[in-house]
């Protein structure tokens, strides 16, 4: 069994060996996760980022949580260290937690009723057993309706790695299942809304898993707009209405019943 200061240890030292690399040259892994993420984001939500390491993600969320507030929580000091000091927006707090059993921390420093939690890379860190205690303590941290979203190395990409390059995988490093993930956040009380395989470097190299807390997913209800978003989709059906609608008409119903009228004219009441 890995003791959690060999876990904080990996990863403190994992903020020089890699991390750093992904504020230098980009990451297309971390891009893909924060595009997946962005639309959930609204901007006066209150959203926690879990094992959020350099906080690249995290100051994504930020900027679409303009009126909210976002945490970064990692179990790497040094993690946490760095993001604060290179994320500099004042709706984020970075702070050093394991989110393993320190549940109440978290609420006593966020006051938790998060909308989104996010896991970007993380849930295959978690060791398997604590993974039902972990969705049940994320839920009990989260707001009526909330999404949890998690992207991760696929099943199929994680057992690659342990057959052609197991030198690349992390100190704990599991293959998550979808069936086993649903088992357990569907016992913690989410539904599934996602999931799909992402072609990173490789084809269907990772997972994105959106879930939903089950109320929200059991109801179908107005799906949620912002003023910007109800204007333009105003402007779209008045434009469409104005000219598409009287092309189509013309194209699909006033041209195709002449000409059925000219091939065979139906007799019309006298
Ligand atoms: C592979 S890194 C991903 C970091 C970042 N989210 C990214 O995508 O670049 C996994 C992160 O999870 C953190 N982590 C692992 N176990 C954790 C735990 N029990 N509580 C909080 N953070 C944890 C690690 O310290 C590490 O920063």
């Amino acid at each position: 069994m890995v003791v959690r200061a060999d876990v904080r240890a990996f990863y403190d030292e994992f903020l020089e060996s890699r991390m750093v690399q992904y504020r230098l040259f980009g990451n297309r892994r971390i891009e893909l996760a924060a595009r997946r993420i962005e639309p959930y984001i609204h901007r006066d939500h209150r959203v926690l980022d879990v094992g959020c390491g350099i906080g690249i993600v995290t100051e994504r969320i930020a900027a679409r949580a303009r009126r909210g507030r976002v945490w970064g929580i990692d179990l790497s000091p040094r993690n946490v260290w760095y993001a604060a000091h290179t994320v500099r927006k004042s709706n984020v707090s970075f702070f050093t937690a394991d989110v393993l059993g320190e549940g109440e921390q978290i609420r006593a420093q966020t006051g938790g009723a998060f909308d989104v939690i996010t896991m970007v890379d993380v849930i295959e860190h978690i060791p398997e057993a604590d993974r039902p205690a972990l969705f049940a303590s994320l839920r009990a941290l989260s707001a009526p309706n909330a999404m949890l979203v998690l992207t991760y190395p696929s099943p199929q990409y994680q057992r690659w790695l342990q057959a052609n390059r197991p030198q690349e995988l992390q100190i704990i490093d599991n293959v998550v299942e979808l069936p086993a993930l649903l088992d357990e956040t569907g016992a913690a009380g989410y539904g599934l809304r996602h999931y799909s395989l992402e072609d990173v470097w490789m084809r269907n190299q990772y997972a994105h898993c959106v879930l939903q807390t089950d109320e929200a997913v059991a109801t179908p209800a107005r799906a949620e707009r912002s003023l910007g978003q109800e204007i333009g989709q105003r402007v779209q059906r008045a434009t469409r209405n104005a000219f598409l609608v009287p092309w189509r008409r013309w194209r699909f119903v006033t041209r195709v019943l002449n000409e059925e009228q000219r091939e065979s004219p139906r007799a019309v009441d006298p």
